[in-house]
């Protein structure tokens, strides 16, 4: 392990030219999700396990900051056992652990820094600090090894709306983004207008498969103002707005969540286009839990093949909030030794990337 460590007997691992063989604990709990897994570097591989909470904050038609601490700390421990026992491993096998310091809720991320600490302390191993929003990009390279730096990420989550110009792994450049509502939160808001439920993305989206809105003539934001800011607070007033004035019937709610999806849709795509335009870049990454959408991925595969360029989404269990992403990017932040063995509880609720 390189670096000072204020434990003289923490545990020591040796790199074997570019490799370095680990066993990775990853603990997620920025927001709504505790996931913990576990990647192994030598087999390549990620096992994991996550636990929702939409069922706890569904009620509030949004996620309630102390309600979600509270479940983290319930279920950290319980689920961390669940997969050791699961997978046959102990405690005693983990070689370091990285656990998501930022950006995300203050109390929650609190949660799995003291655990990850704390645990690193009795282990005797070290930690790394991860970036959520680059745990989203970086297990793109766990499901696609072939993927090099530099490219063009579409960061799309609840929580953030990004074009990002990615040279190499810590160092983004952000293109652009969004000056209000996160794509995510858009459709959140949107669906609960239309009685869909919390968070509603997914099914908004289910919907709009059965729907035919183009009379309905919903704009695409900002698409023509120069740059590659997003924004998307107007919309969901136009999806309330259109719901008010319809005959409310389970067709009318159809048409305008797929008039809604497929204004979004195109705002990203031609923001996409305009990316790749801007850097000359040829590859695409698309992360983030709205990168689980059908229709986006269907026009971004089209529109690649016509642009010539490269197109990537992970895996749609790797889309939404996971532990997996962290692992992996925990074993990325070990190769380049960010690892910690200080006490010091660490998180960031605000962490723009750029400052990575
Ligand atoms: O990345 P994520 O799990 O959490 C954050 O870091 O925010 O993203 C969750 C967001 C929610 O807003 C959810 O409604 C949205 O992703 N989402 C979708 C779909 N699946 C999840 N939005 C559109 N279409 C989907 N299929
Ligand atoms: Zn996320």
């Amino acid at each position: 392990m390189s670096g000072p460590s204020i434990f003289p007997d923490v545990r020591v691992f040796f790199f074997e030219g570019d490799f370095l063989s680990m066993i990775i604990l990853g603990i997620e709990s920025s927001c709504d999700e505790t996931g913990v897994a576990i990647y192994d570097s030598e087999k390549k591989c990620l096992i994991e396990e996550v636990h929702s909470q939409i069922q706890l904050h569904e009620s509030f038609g949004g996620v309630v900051p102390e309600i979600a601490s509270r479940d983290h700390v319930k279920r950290i421990l319980p689920l961390l056992k669940t997969l050791l026992k699961k997978n046959d491993l102990s405690l005693q096998d983990i070689d370091g652990i990285g656990y998501t310091s930022g950006p995300g809720l203050i109390g929650a991320l609190l949660t799995g820094a003291v655990f990850a600490r704390t645990l690193a302390w009795a282990l005797k191993i070290s930690v790394v600090e991860v970036h959520h929003l680059e745990a989203h990009l970086l297990i793109s390279l766990f499901d696609a090894p072939e993927l090099a730096f530099p490219f063009v990420a579409l960061i799309v989550s609840g929580g953030h709306t990004l074009l990002v110009h990615a040279r190499t792994i810590g160092d983004y450049e952000i293109l652009g983004e969004t000056l209000d509502d996160a794509v995510g939160e858009a459709f959140d808001k949107s669906a609960k207008v239309l009685g869909l439920g919390y968070p509603g993305g997914a099914a908004l989206a289910k919907l709009a498969e059965r729907g035919e809105g183009s009379y309905l003539n919903f704009p695409k934001p900002m698409i023509d103002r120069p740059g590659l800011d997003f924004s998307f607070s107007g919309i969901k007033t136009h999806v309330a707005n259109a719901w008010n004035r319809s005959e409310q019937t389970d067709k009318a709610k159809a048409d305008i969540a797929e008039a809604f999806q497929s204004a979004v849709v195109e705002t990203l795509v031609i923001k996409c286009k305009r990316a790749l335009s801007l850097t000359g870049l040829n590859h695409l990454v698309v992360v983030g839990g709205v990168s689980a959408n059908q229709l986006l991925r269907r026009r971004l595969a089209e529109i690649a093949e016509k642009l010539n360029v490269s197109v990537f989404f992970p895996r749609p269990q790797y889309c939404t909030d996971n532990g997996a992403m962290v692992a992996y990017a925990a074993y990325q932040k070990f190769l380049l030794h960010q690892e910690t063995s200080s006490l010091a509880v660490q998180v960031k609720p605000r962490w723009p990337m750029a400052e990575l």
